[in-house]
């Protein structure tokens, strides 16, 4: 989708549907106060006769009378109160009208800028209105094989009326971060027989030719043999796919600090020896989000030509089940040399990223680690599918996330490392196991996890709720969702 800028209503070219905003005005529920330009869109008759009060997700469409206008029709759209104007609500508004226009059938729309708007100042304004406009206008229909009718069809052009050239930079900028949305979720939506450890790995190298500052190598089944990343050589054996342990390398910055950002890339769990039940299966094609996550924010990181220096590190492998399937009650090494023993092939995800971590310290020492990873459902438990948890031994981090977290609406939660929870994962035979309680799941996972990244700067962001949702909601149009993209390059643009 194209969003041009305007400076006046003037200058406006021809579309198929006027957009003007209101602003829902307390009691006088019959003036809805629109927020800039010519009075006289104040007389029309939904307004005057109280038909539309300009509440949120509220819209109105209008024929107007005269045949000589540049668009055919109005649309009257709604923000709620001024007061309750955030950040977030205006993203919800912008997919509210995308969904609109998407169900009108209509590709080409003239939107005026909301202007004159107290709580929030005009630049957050924008880049919310832009957030909410790119994420809605989404759809995954490579899958299906459908008539024009059944799919509403996507925005094509916007033209933003009520802006100055220099704005278009913003434009742009929310473009690139959208792009690296889309990719995460066009991968996580993918079948997992098509998004495979190899498929990871062919997207990761695609990158090369985007930006002659990212290199990529794969570590393929040999190479990880010889590096000993013996725990994710367990998790993939029943798998009829070999393992890859994918490296982005992005050098945008001078410095030497060094961010590794690690992505679970586990492209279906079957739970292994320890099956799941078919109706918590059959959404484990998700199991790989991080690793898109990881993709889509190095890939916008790149094109943003961001100043930062990143590695991108992605064990990729099917937890699958077979006569070659790793064993509950049997031990394996770890890359870092703890011996660990797996009570439940199903908690494969903490094994796979124990080794990612630890090589990744090993051979490039990171200033930071974060890890994504889809790695509990007990996280959804806990705190509901639009939160992520966020645990870290760094105590510095918290509120340079939590920051990036308000600023995006990729929202999160401060979950505790608590170490009296460690001595569930005491093991009789081996150094450590892989499950302990289930209650406080999440937290074991994280705590397994910190016994691997040898006391350096590490998050771990747990989307195994946030990564996808049951049903597509708000700007969310799939239940994909792309989190963390947008949450790691608001990090990289502040400073990490
Ligand atoms: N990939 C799952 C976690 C998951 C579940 C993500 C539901 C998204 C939605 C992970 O590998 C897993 O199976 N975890 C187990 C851990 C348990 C065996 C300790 C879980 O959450 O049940
Ligand atoms: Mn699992
Ligand atoms: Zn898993």
């Amino acid at each position: 989708m194209l969003i041009k800028q305007v400076e006046k209503l003037k200058l406006r070219k021809e579309a198929e549907l006027l957009v003007l905003p209101f602003l829902e005005a307390e009691k006088k529920a019959k003036k809805a106060l629109w927020a800039s330009f010519e009075p006289e869109f104040l007389d029309l008759a939904p307004i005057k006769n109280g038909d539309f009060f300009g509440q949120t997700d509220e819209s109105f469409l209008i024929y107007p009378e005269k045949e000589d206008t540049l668009e055919k029709r109005l649309l009257l759209w709604g923000l709620g109160t001024e007061k309750k104007l955030t950040l977030e609500s205006v993203r919800h508004s912008a997919a509210a009208l995308v969904k609109k226009c998407r169900s009108l059938k209509v590709k080409k729309i003239n939107l005026l800028f909301p202007s004159r708007i107290k709580n929030l100042k005009k630049k957050e304004l924008f880049s919310a209105l832009l957030d909410g406009l790119y994420l809605a206008n989404y759809a995954f229909s490579q899958l299906k094989q459908e008539t024009l009718e059944e799919v509403p069809p996507l925005l094509e052009e916007i033209a933003l009326i009520g802006l100055s050239a220099k704005e278009a930079d913003l434009i742009k900028k929310k473009a690139l971060i959208a792009e690296g949305v889309y990719l995460a979720r066009d991968l996580v939506m993918g079948n997992a027989d098509d998004v495979t450890p190899q498929k990871l790995a062919e997207v990761a190298q695609s990158f090369q030719k985007l930006s002659s500052k990212i290199e990529v190598e794969v570590l393929d089944k040999k190479k990880l043999e010889k590096a000993r990343l013996s725990l994710l050589l367990a998790v993939n054996r029943a798998s009829a796919l070999d393992p890859a342990l994918i490296i982005i390398h992005y050098k945008g910055s001078k410095e030497k600090k060094l961010t590794a950002l690690v992505g679970k890339g586990l492209t279906y769990d079957t739970g292994g020896l320890c099956l799941k039940p078919a109706s918590s299966m059959d959404t484990m094609k998700c199991d790989m989000a991080g690793a898109a996550a990881v993709l889509g924010a190095i890939r916008t990181a790149a094109l943003l030509n961001l100043k930062v220096n990143l590695v991108g590190v992605i064990p990729a492998t099917e937890n699958a089940i077979g006569s070659k399937s790793y064993k509950p009650g049997d031990v394996y090494p770890s890359h870092l040399g703890k011996t660990v023993e797996v009570e439940n092939t199903d908690a494969e995800g903490r094994l796979i990223l124990a080794d990612a971590l630890s090589y990744a310290i090993e051979r490039f020492q990171p200033d930071h680690l974060i890890d994504l990873a889809t790695l509990t459902g007990a996280i959804s438990i806990a705190l509901g599918e639009e939160i992520a948890g966020f645990f870290t031994n760094d105590a510095k981090l918290v509120k340079k996330f939590k920051t990036a977290s308000k600023n995006t609406g990729e929202h999160l939660w401060h979950m505790p490392l608590f170490n009296e929870y460690l001595k569930n994962l005491n093991s009789e035979i081996a150094d450590l196991k892989n499950t302990g309680d289930r209650k406080g799941g999440s937290i074991a996972g994280a705590l397994f996890l910190n016994e691997f990244v040898s006391g350096r700067s590490w998050v771990h962001l747990d989307i195994g709720g946030s990564a996808y949702y049951s049903k597509p909601k708000g700007y969310y149009p799939v239940v994909a969702t792309g989190y963390g993209v947008r949450l790691l390059i608001e990090l990289f643009e502040n400073g990490l």
